[in-house]
């Protein structure tokens, strides 16, 4: 399973020393939560704070739009230095436009649905990403509990991708500790996020070692799409 924590619940006033720490850790990605007050209930971090971050790590930084308009900001996050964006299928910006837009930007597009969204709302779009990401709560909070009834979701993605020859990376981001993803990983995701898991937890290296653990796939997808 390749590990993804998410900065929403490091130390804001240590951005910075966060990062390192769990780059020492031995996370595989640096999981950033964009919050605009609109698309949902809160306000997080934006480009700047990315864009500074950018020369403390070399991990990839995956950078998961909560906002109403993802088209109009792709090029701040691209600048800023994100290898993945990915936005919501129920934001307003035309998702074609958006999906060209991030190409265009020589970054790894992805789609994120919300509990309430079926799996088949990516279908057609499945061609064109890098990456799925399956919400296990509503998008908004870290530390709420994860919905172990989304798991038919991913097994149903794994399925349509593999009928189609389609290599898409699936993600799962919310409620993520060392009890909740085994459920994930028997469930075919790829990528696990986990906030409150990691950053919260007395041991991250101990808690990044049990994730990762929770399967024995290889690096190998991962390597081809993201490291490229
Ligand atoms: C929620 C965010 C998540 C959040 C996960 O809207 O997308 O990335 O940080 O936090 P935990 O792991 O605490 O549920
Ligand atoms: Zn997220």
């Amino acid at each position: 399973m390749i590990v993804a924590p998410s900065l929403l619940s490091c130390n804001f006033a240590n951005m910075a020393e966060e990062v390192i720490r769990i780059e020492r850790a031995g996370a595989d990605l640096v999981h950033l939560d964009v919050m605009d007050g609109h698309f949902v209930p809160n306000i997080t971090i934006g480009p700047g704070i990315i864009k500074s971050l950018r020369p403390i790590t070399r991990l990839p930084f995956d950078v998961h739009l909560m906002i109403e308009h993802p088209l109009k900001y792709v090029d701040d996050f691209a600048d800023a230095g994100a290898d993945i964006i990915t936005f919501h299928v129920e934001a307003a910006s035309d998702i074609d436009k958006t999906i060209d837009k991030i190409v265009s930007r020589g970054v790894v597009p992805g789609l994120v649905i919300k509990p309430k969204t079926p799996a088949s709302a990516v279908f057609s779009y499945l061609d064109r990403v890098g990456m799925v990401l399956v919400m296990t709560v509503e998008p908004g909070f870290g530390g709420q509990s994860f919905m172990a009834d989304m798991m038919p979701k991913l097994v149903e993605l794994r399925a349509e991708c593999a009928r189609r020859g389609l290599d898409v990376l699936l993600e799962v981001d919310g409620g993520i500790s060392e009890k909740t993803v085994f459920a994930a990983a028997e469930a075919g995701a790829d990528i696990c996020v986990s906030g409150t898991g990691i950053f919260k937890a007395k041991d991250a290296s101990q808690a990044i070692t049990i994730l990762r653990n929770s399967d024995n796939k290889d690096h190998s997808l991962f390597d081809r799409i993201i490291r490229k």
